[in-house]
């Protein structure tokens, strides 16, 4: 298999000065909703490569990439200046284990996220599968400003397409909102103003919980899930948390 597939840039969207949408045109074989990819290009003779989440479902062609400019970053630097026609480097397999696969079913299905981990879920929200498996979905998506609450059309459309069943909770943490909760997810959670925001209980029997992004919110969330009853979800020991962390801390 070749190391690398050859792909082309369709768009690149700016949504703030840090992040970004791209779509790019590769063939590739088929991936799993929730699973990530290896973007490369050639930096200074070298291939400089990075996991990023797809944002489309598996049935759209069009692959989809929502990424944050990270200061200092060698391939998001790079990223941020392609053209539509420039050629990208994409991994031949996609791969991954935050697909709704490797989670058990529930009334409820929790999906927290942070910045550009809102990807993931949109691509998981873009198949049939959550709408059979579980009553209720809710989709949480936390940032520090309000511009960041991207993909507000595609959410909207997903809330008229799914009105009973999926809510969708907003949180900006370092501004003043009205229509968003302010603050962080961890407080929300043990505070209990997540729960009365989504009118629905967050325990070990009745929800799974997805968590993507930010590794200290990954990992403070975790926390406080386990100190209610919920434990991490393993393939031979299944439990209601999995996870996925974008860095290392
Ligand atoms: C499984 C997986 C999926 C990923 N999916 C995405 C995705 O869909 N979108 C995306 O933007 N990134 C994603 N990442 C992170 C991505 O792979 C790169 O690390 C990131 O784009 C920065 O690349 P870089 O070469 O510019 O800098 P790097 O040298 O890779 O990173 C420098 C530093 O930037 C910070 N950082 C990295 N990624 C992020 C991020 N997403 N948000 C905030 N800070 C970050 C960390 O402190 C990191 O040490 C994912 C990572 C993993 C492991
Ligand atoms: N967005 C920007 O304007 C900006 C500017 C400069 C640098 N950066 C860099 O870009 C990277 C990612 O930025 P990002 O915008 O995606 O934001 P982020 O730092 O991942 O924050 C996104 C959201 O997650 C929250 N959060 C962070 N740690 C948490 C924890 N332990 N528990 C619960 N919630 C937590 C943040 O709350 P808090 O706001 O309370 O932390 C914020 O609401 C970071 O490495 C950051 O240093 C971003």
């Amino acid at each position: 298999m070749a190391a690398w597939l050859e792909g082309r840039v369709v768009r690149l969207h700016r949504w703030t000065d840090r992040l970004y949408s791209l779509q790019v045109q590769a063939e590739i074989p088929p991936f799993k909703a929730g699973q990530f990819t290896r973007l490369a290009l050639e930096i200074d003779g070298e291939m400089v490569a990075r996991p990023y989440s797809f944002v489309n479902g598996p049935d759209n062609p069009l692959l989809e990439f929502y990424f944050i400019r990270v200061p200092g970053g060698p391939l998001t630097a790079r990223l941020i200046e392609l053209k539509p026609g420039d050629p990208l480097f994409i991994a031949p397999r996609s791969a991954g284990f935050f697909t709704l696969d490797e989670i058990p079913a529930a009334e409820v299905l929790w999906m927290l996220s942070t910045g550009t981990a809102l990807g993931p879920f949109l691509s998981i929200l873009s198949t049939a599968q959550p709408w059979r498996r579980y009553r209720r979905i809710v989709l949480v998506h936390a940032v520090r400003y309000v511009p960041e609450l991207t993909y507000r059309d595609e959410i909207d459309a997903l809330l008229a397409a799914h009105p009973q069943q999926l809510q969708y909770i907003p949180f900006v943490s370092r501004e003043p909102v009205d229509f968003a909760l302010h603050g962080r997810v961890t407080n929300a959670l043990v505070n209990g103003t997540l729960e009365a925001r989504a009118g629905l209980t967050l325990d070990a029997e009745n929800s799974q919980v997805m968590i993507c992004g930010n590794p200290s919110m990954v990992a403070d969330t975790q926390q406080a899930l386990e100190a209610r009853g919920l434990k991490k979800n393993r393939r031979r020991e299944p439990g209601q948390i999995t996870t996925e962390q974008y860095w290392k801390t």
